[in-house]
């Protein structure tokens, strides 16, 4: 019985990854995931610059649940070369760069940097909710499909995805990046534009962009899940790859994600309030389930969700 997984044709010896954005922004923290059991490295999606991020208060957990509106607070993206040479020298462990240029030229420049570089694989951002002014652009197929034309990376390339609430619009998104070098996707960015209003103020409890931001945290768990069953389905006559990401607080989590489809899964929220124990304890509450439905491996459950009939 292992939790073993391959994704994009990387070994990896748990299915189990930290999501971008939660502590993964400085150097001491991409060390601290690689000691860690989170089975790769995600890095912080970076821009070209360095950016501050948006004001605070800007990120406020509630039951059930986060709100945040960070506007990509990042070092740059030259700082992310240099962080993945570090951490390569010292572990094997696979390191994967998040791409979120503030417009296609950047994206490609930064995609391109990262090729001559220990880094595994590049996710690229396309649904940051949390840029003033700026849209999501997967929510622009169009945009979408004239980037992905562009870039040439040698890199497993994955695209990190806001939720797509209809199968035909999960249809058209797929027959867009099936066209396209793409290995993986990742599913779901945090759900952009809630509003959480506090009844001590009645205020919103963020401050950016009149109060808008991205839920995360085991509240949107349906919504992630659904994306990710609606894309294997999509998907499955594919080699592009699925990993799951919404309100994984729970060994139980990480396995309906594995049934509807997912290869691996990362961790957002619960590795922002738990911290890097997370891992272990998300690995060892999945062996148990593994061990109490007599499972083998990832492989023989992926994407083996019974429907009624
Ligand atoms: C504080 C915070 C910062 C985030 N920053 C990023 C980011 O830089 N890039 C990105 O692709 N997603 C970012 N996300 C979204 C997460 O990677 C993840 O997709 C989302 O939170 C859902 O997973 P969760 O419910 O496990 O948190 C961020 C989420 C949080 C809570």
């Amino acid at each position: 019985m292992n939790l073993s997984t391959t994704l994009a044709g990387i070994p990896l010896n748990s299915c189990i990854l930290n999501a971008s954005g939660p502590r993964d922004t400085t150097l001491e923290e991409l060390q601290a995931l690689q000691t860690s059991e989170s089975a790769a490295i995600m890095m912080k999606s970076c821009t070209i610059d360095s950016r501050p991020g948006n004001p605070e208060p800007r990120y406020v957990e509630f039951t059930g649940g986060a709100q945040q509106s960070m506007g990509l607070p990042n070092h740059g993206y030259q700082a992310y070369l240099e962080y993945a040479q570090i951490l390569k020298e010292t572990s094997p462990k696979p390191i994967v760069a998040s791409v979120s240029g503030l417009s296609p030229e950047d994206n490609l420049h930064i995609i391109q940097a990262f090729q001559d570089t220990p880094v595994d694989a590049i996710e690229l951002n396309l649904s940051c909710p949390n840029i003033p002014g700026k849209p999501q652009t997967a929510y622009d197929l169009t945009a979408t499909d004239r980037l992905l034309e562009q870039i040439q990376s040698t890199k497993p390339l994955g695209l990190k995805l806001p939720p797509l609430l209809d199968p035909a619009l999960v249809r058209d998104f797929c027959s867009c990046i099936t066209q396209h070098q793409v290995s993986f996707v990742t599913l779901i960015n945090s759900v952009g534009n809630t509003l959480v209003i506090d009844p001590a103020t009645d205020r919103p409890i963020i401050k950016p962009k009149h109060g808008l931001g991205g839920l995360s945290g085991s509240m949107i768990k349906p919504i992630a899940l659904g994306n990710v069953w609606m894309f294997h389905e999509a998907l499955k006559d594919t080699q592009i790859d699925i990993i799951g990401v919404g309100g994984i607080s729970f060994g139980r989590d990480v396995y309906d994600f594995l049934l509807a489809g997912a290869t691996a899964v990362q961790i957002g929220t619960a590795y922002q309030s738990e911290n890097i124990p997370v891992f272990s304890r998300l690995n060892q509450e999945l062996l148990q389930v593994f061990a109490e439905k007599k499972i083998a491996s990832v492989d023989t459950i992926r994407g083996t969700l019974q429907e009624y009939q």
